[in-house]
């Protein structure tokens, strides 16, 4: 019967088998040194980094890149306003330019946001949504992406936006107040106010009608 020892390296025997061991607990050891200083990076900067307006909530799963990390990282804000949510998986990376979460605004379960980026009042990014404000430059093929640079493009969500799940924010789009994005699109432009626009690239599908006060397909 092969036992839970023999899986890992089953090609192995003796020292062979004993190196291997040593490698894999010596990466254990650095997996572990590295989450507590990650963990103390998390501790310090929810004391220390975020402008927070109570009551707000952020939880205690979520990762917050606030505090520069890299020669590239720059030091920019994280703003929370009144009844703010991050969620539970969510990551909120500041380290190209300032995230600020007006009052009522909600990033949900598993979403990313990488500054600059301004949610509006009420607005709810949904489940799952990666809204940019920052790019790689690519240009020089010669060297390695991230070598060259990053450009940034402020996204601007406005107010009583509703952003449907998996969708895509790509750097520079606004969206107008009282919008909403489909589920799984992909907005690579601006989206006026009162909008209902979906797919990849996002279109307007219904526009909202202030005489008939109905939404309109277009
Ligand atoms: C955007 C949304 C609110 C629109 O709902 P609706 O007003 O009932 O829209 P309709 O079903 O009338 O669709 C209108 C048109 O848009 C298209 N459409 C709607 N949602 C779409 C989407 N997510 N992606 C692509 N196209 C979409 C429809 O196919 C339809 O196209 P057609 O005119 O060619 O038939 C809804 O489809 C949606 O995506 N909800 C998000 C759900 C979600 O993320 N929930 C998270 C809970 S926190």
């Amino acid at each position: 019967m092969k036992t839970a020892w023999h899986i890992p390296y089953p090609t192995l025997g003796g020292m062979g088998r004993v190196c291997a061991v040593a490698e894999a607990a010596l990466g254990l050891i650095r997996d572990m040194v590295k989450a507590i200083y990650l963990g103390m990076i998390q501790v310090c900067t929810r004391l220390f980094y975020v402008d927070r307006a109570l009551p707000s909530s952020i939880s205690l799963a979520a990762r917050l890149d606030v505090i520069p990390r890299a020669r590239n990282h720059e030091r920019h804000k994280l703003c929370l306003g009144k009844n703010s949510l991050i969620e539970t998986s969510s990551v909120i990376c500041t380290w190209h330019g300032d995230v600020i979460l007006k009052d009522g605004a909600s990033v949900g379960i598993g979403t990313i946001v990488i500054g600059p980026v301004v949610v509006g009042e009420n607005s709810a990014c949904s489940q799952n949504c990666f809204i940019s404000g920052q790019s790689h430059l690519y240009q020089d093929v010669s060297k390695n992406f991230l070598r060259q640079g990053f450009k940034t493009g402020q996204v601007v969500i406005g107010r009583n936006v509703w952003v449907g799940s998996n969708s895509v924010i790509l750097p520079g789009v606004k969206i107008g107040d009282n919008s909403v994005i489909g589920a799984g699109s992909t907005v690579v432009d601006d989206i006026p106010a009162y909008s209902v626009a979906a797919g990849n690239p996002a279109r307007v599908v219904k526009r909202h009608d202030p005489k008939t006060g109905q939404w309109a397909r277009v």
